[in-house]
Formats: C-alpha cells, structure tokens, sequence
C-alpha cells in the first residue's frame, strides 16, 4: 500500500495482548487495568485481518504485546500468518522473560527473528526498572535464542540518572554474542512522560569517543527505524533508533494493530480506525477499506519533539511499541 506521502506501507505491529509479566516504570502504570478478554481479537480475527492486510500489500508482522509470549498459544498465531501465501516474515519483540521454554515451539512456528528489550545488566536495578527479579532469565533466553540461529536484536531504553552509565556495558554484548543492540530513545507517551530520556546524539558521542574506529553501517538489518553502526571487532552492530532527535518518518513503512483491533496510522497520534466488528464479522471488504483508510491517514511526521502535540493517549503497553 502507498500512503499520500508516497511511502510503501508493507509492515504491521500486531499488540495481541495488553498484559505483562512484569512491570517497567516507564511503561506500565502502578495501577494497571486490564483490557476486558472479549474486548480483545481472538485469534481468528488477527489472521483474517493478517489474510486482509497480505492483499493490502503487508508482507512483514511483528507480534508484540505488552508481552506477547503470556498470551496462550501465540506460536499457533504466528505459524498461521506465516503460512498465508505472500508473508515474508514473522518477528516478535518480548521481555524474554518466559523466552526460552516457547523457543523450540517458536521456531517450529516459522519465527524468523526476535527483539528482546533489556535495560540493564545489574540484578538489583533490574527489579527497580521493571518490578522483577528475572536478568539471569532473560541473559539465558539471550543465550538461547543466539544458540538456535535465530537472529537476536536486543532493545535498550537508556534513562537518565537509572541506567544511562551502563550504555557501554550493554553496547558490549554485540561483542560478546552476533547480535544488534539497539537504543531507543524514550519516548514521552503514557509512563514515558514521566521519566527522562537519554538524547541518542549524547549516546553516538560517547560511543565516537570510546571507539574511534565506529563507522555507519549501511546494510538493511530490519524493517524499523535504526540507524546502525559498526565496532572493528564486534560481532554485532549497534543501533540508534532516535524518536526525539531523529525524523525517520521519511522512511516509514508500518501500520499498528492493537489487541482491540484498532488500526493506528502513527504511533504519536490518537488516531485510530477500528477494524473489530469488521474482522469479526469476516466482512473482507471492510477491513480492505479500513486498512486503506489508515494508510491515506498517516501523516508526515511525527512529533515526538514537541510533546504538546502529540495525542496519544493510551499506555505503551497497549500499543505494543
Ligand atoms: N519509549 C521508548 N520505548 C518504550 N518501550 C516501552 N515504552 C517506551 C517508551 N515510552 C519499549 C520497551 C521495549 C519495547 C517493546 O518498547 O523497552 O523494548
Ligand atoms: Fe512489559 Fe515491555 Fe512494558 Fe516492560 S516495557 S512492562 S516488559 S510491555
């Protein structure tokens, strides 16, 4: 699909669940409420929107959540869009919490490749970020995945005066394992207004500074918004996905489902276009017609640098990032 900004819209975030087994600040509010079940897709209405979306030109999902993998049977999902003639690619992002016992049935499903955020590499400030006790899960889920083959991104949230010293530490496990670890700057939506980001033009400094032999690295490893570069003996590249100090709207290609079924052209903006009673009353068309609508509807750039304007309200956990 072409959106009226002459960009190809060829990749859709699905969010199949709202919920989390764990708890980040700046992502989970302390009082959570949970999405009510029936107001959720099932997922026969994920596929037969997935089925809508491949005719519309998607030919790349990711899966997410909140946390995709507590969502029971969310392999059996991911092997019915991979086998829809046209999809070229199923990847998922996830905490890894829970990672490593749904590997060998993710693989099985057809699981082409796995984002899995982690912010810090200290057990005691991991509980604080996200409420848990889990880093030695979610290193052994790293682990893991890299042992199968599957190729491994993992995602960092840098905040200032929680975890910004650690970028280095972080950065070293594309020298340690064949991986990408990307920085994504913080966003200020829902919980994310609240705690302060780390701009990525600080992080590329630190990063000159420390290895002055970094170069741009040209070659396409995803579908996202990284821009990426290389360490001479690295096994990994590193990653910069810049929301705040970067306008990499030019390159957009995504749509967002969120487990209500609601299509977002932006994830900046509250603006939404609901396919639920669409899909679930199987009426092909008029999901065509309202994945249409949500492309034409994508604007030109977001704003993430001017909070005022930005009119998302929901959390980040039903978004699915
Ligand atoms: N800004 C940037 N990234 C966020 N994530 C959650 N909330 C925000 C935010 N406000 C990230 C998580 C995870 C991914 C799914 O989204 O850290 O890596
Ligand atoms: Fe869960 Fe991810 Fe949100 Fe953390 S950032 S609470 S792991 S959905």
């Amino acid at each position: 699909m072409e959106d009226s900004y002459g960009r190809t819209i060829d990749y859709m975030r699905i969010s199949i669940t709202d919920r989390c087994n764990l708890r980040c600040r700046y992502c989970m509010p302390e009082d959570v409420r949970w999405i009510p079940m029936e107001e959720i897709l099932t997922y026969e209405d994920i596929a037969f929107i997935c089925r809508e979306s491949v005719r519309a030109g998607v030919k790349k999902y990711k899966i997410t959540g909140g946390e995709p993998l507590v969502r029971l049977g969310c392999e059996e999902l991911i092997a019915q869009i991979r086998g829809i003639p046209g999809v070229e690619q199923v990847t998922m992002t996830t905490n890894g919490v829970a990672l490593k016992e749904h590997l060998p049935r993710l693989l099985e499903a057809g699981l082409c490749g796995i984002n899995i955020s982690l912010d810090t590499l200290e057990p005691e400030r991991f509980r604080q970020i996200t409420g848990f006790d889990y880093l030695d899960r979610v290193l052994g889920a790293i682990e893991a995945a890299i042992s199968t083959g599957l190729r491994v991104k993992v995602n960092t949230v840098l905040q200032k005066g929680v975890n910004e010293d650690e970028w280095h530490s972080l950065m070293r496990l594309a020298e340690k394992y064949p991986l990408d670890v990307r920085f994504i700057e913080l966003m200020p939506i829902g919980c994310g207004q609240k705690e302060a980001a780390v701009p990525n033009p600080w992080l590329l400094e630190e990063m000159r500074q420390r290895y002055p032999g970094l170069i741009e690295d040209t070659r396409v490893h995803g579908n996202g918004p990284a821009v990426y570069y290389r360490v001479p003996g690295f096994l990994g590249s590193i990653g910069l996905i810049s929301a705040i100090h970067g306008k990499f709207c030019d390159r957009c290609n995504r749509i967002r489902l969120t487990s209500t079924g609601e299509v977002k052209p932006c994830l900046c903006y509250g603006d939404s276009f609901s396919l639920r009673e669409a899909a679930r009353s199987r009426d092909a068309e008029a999901v065509q017609r309202l994945l249409r609508q949500a492309v034409l509807k994508k604007p030109g750039t977001h704003c993430f640098e001017e909070p005022g304007k930005i009119t998302e309200k929901h959390k980040m956990t039903q978004i699915g990032g």
